[in-house]
């Protein structure tokens, strides 16, 4: 905020990504950037200052000099050229450190280890009380369903992830307190919005995590959050993938906050948040020599991706990935579970993409590893481990953060091995045969 030497009974006010609260009473005019400022006034009248907006405050009140632009018109009037990439998937994948940042930017309010969710604030009081939370989707917005519901379990509060379209048919039991949330990188999926229908009959709070400001779920939702990862044009999804993992964590904490969690760990989860755009920067980084070992592997024509807890959802995603675009058989499976049957098919070209991050389960994790390599597997391992993966056959390092937030980074390698792989086999990433960006039919 600036003051003029010349009217010094007024204020200019500007943000950018940081918390500048305007509020009135009838005696003066405060600005702030902690809620906690107005307790001792009776505030009559508030305003949150907006990302990109400046103000004149005086004795009178505020006036918005700059309105900023709806979250609409900066979606929709943003350039999207692809630049030197070859295809959009490309652009998407290596923009992720900057769109990361910025579906995180000015969401904080660091003192109180909060995130600021401007989209959900009327129901923050009514949130505290939910006790189960539903999550919605499908494909890769359903994998980031999964990876909510088990985050959500890890802070305490109950939640479960729905196929879009399993639910309607699945004799689903909830309680009317229970709320439901909708993921959606278009926001206009048939399936996902069927369910949105079939909730509003029940009265369920509905909330949205949507990319695309005024679609369908957006608007239809009773609140939400938008993930800013701004126009997605690569059919398989990757910027709109770690967006939406972004934005579950704030919400995560926002709502865990309200829980049982501590101002330092929500300042901890908050620090790391931070530093998650330079850890993407440098997987990004090490992408010649992932294309090397698509071509190296582009031999293999069945894979499984397996992985533990968190990295179950960043194999499904990343099977997902390979299948969508370069049409090579891929399956997610459970890491802990291939004694039960998936070793049956395991054979020398039958690969195996392993993600096992050093965390509590990694000796278990290496115990399938070698029970893979037993029966002459194939095993391309991906690890924040500093060096190589003894029993794989090659070996991706990533760095390492905190477990819950790893499947951030471990998405990574899988999208640009998913991509390089596609180029080996002359596909076009960016428009995969058979498929639609957006599904707009049950
Ligand atoms: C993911 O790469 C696919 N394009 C597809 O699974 C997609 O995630 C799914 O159709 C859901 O789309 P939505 O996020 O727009 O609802």
């Amino acid at each position: 905020m600036v003051m003029k030497i010349d009217e010094p009974d007024k204020l200019i006010a500007a943000n950018k990504g940081g918390t500048i609260i305007f509020g009135q009473n009838n005696d003066c005019v405060i600005a702030a950037s902690d809620p906690a400022a107005f307790e001792p006034f009776a505030i009559k009248k508030k305003r949150i200052l907006g990302d990109n907006e400046i103000a004149v405050i005086s004795a009178e009140g505020w006036e918005i000099f700059k309105e900023a632009k709806t979250e609409e018109e900066d979606f929709f009037s943003a350039k999207s050229d692809i630049g030197d990439f070859l295809f959009f998937m490309e652009k998407e994948i290596f923009e992720q450190p900057k769109i990361f940042s910025n579906t995180i930017a000015g969401r904080f309010i660091f003192e109180q280890g909060l995130p600021r969710l401007d989209g959900i604030e009327d129901f923050a009081r009514e949130l505290r009380n939910v006790k189960n939370f539903h999550f919605v989707g499908c494909g890769t917005a359903y994998n980031a369903c999964r990876y909510a519901a088990l985050l959500f379990n890890r802070f305490g509060i109950a939640a479960r992830a729905w196929i879009a379209s399993e639910f309607c048919y699945s004799h689903p039991v909830f309680d009317p307190t229970d709320a439901f949330v909708f993921i959606s990188q278009s926001g206009e999926t048939a399936d996902t919005i069927e369910v949105i229908n079939e909730i509003k009959i029940k009265g369920n709070i509905c909330l949205g995590i949507v990319n695309v400001p005024g679609s369908r779920i957006w608007r239809e939702t009773d609140a939400g959050i938008g993930i800013r990862a701004g126009k997605e044009k690569g059919v398989a999804s990757t910027k709109a993938f770690t967006s939406q993992l972004a934005t579950i964590v704030m919400l995560a904490v926002f709502l865990a906050r309200q829980r049982k969690m501590t101002i330092d760990t929500g300042q901890r989860i908050i620090n790391e948040l931070k530093k998650i755009p330079d850890k993407i920067e440098i997987i990004l980084r090490d992408a010649d020599r992932i294309k090397e070992l698509a071509k190296k592997y582009a031999c293999f024509r069945n894979y499984y991706f397996l992985g533990r807890y968190f990295h179950s959802v960043t194999a499904d995603e990343g099977s997902l990935k390979l299948k969508e675009i370069s049409y090579v058989h891929a399956e997610g499976y459970p890491l802990g579970e291939m004694k039960h049957g998936p070793l049956a098919l395991i054979e020398p070209d039958f690969c195996s993409v392993v993600i096992i991050p050093d965390d509590p389960i990694f000796k278990k994790g290496i115990v399938n590893i070698h029970e893979i390599k037993g029966r002459n597997g194939t095993v391309l391992a991906i690890t924040d481990k500093k060096k190589g993966i003894s029993p794989a056959d090659d070996t991706i390092n990533i760095p390492t953060t905190i477990d819950y937030l790893s499947p951030i980074l471990t998405t990574i390698p899988t999208q640009l091995f998913a991509y390089y792989m596609a180029l080996e086999f002359g596909c076009n990433p960016d428009k995969p045969r058979n498929l639609a960006k957006t599904v707009t039919v049950n």
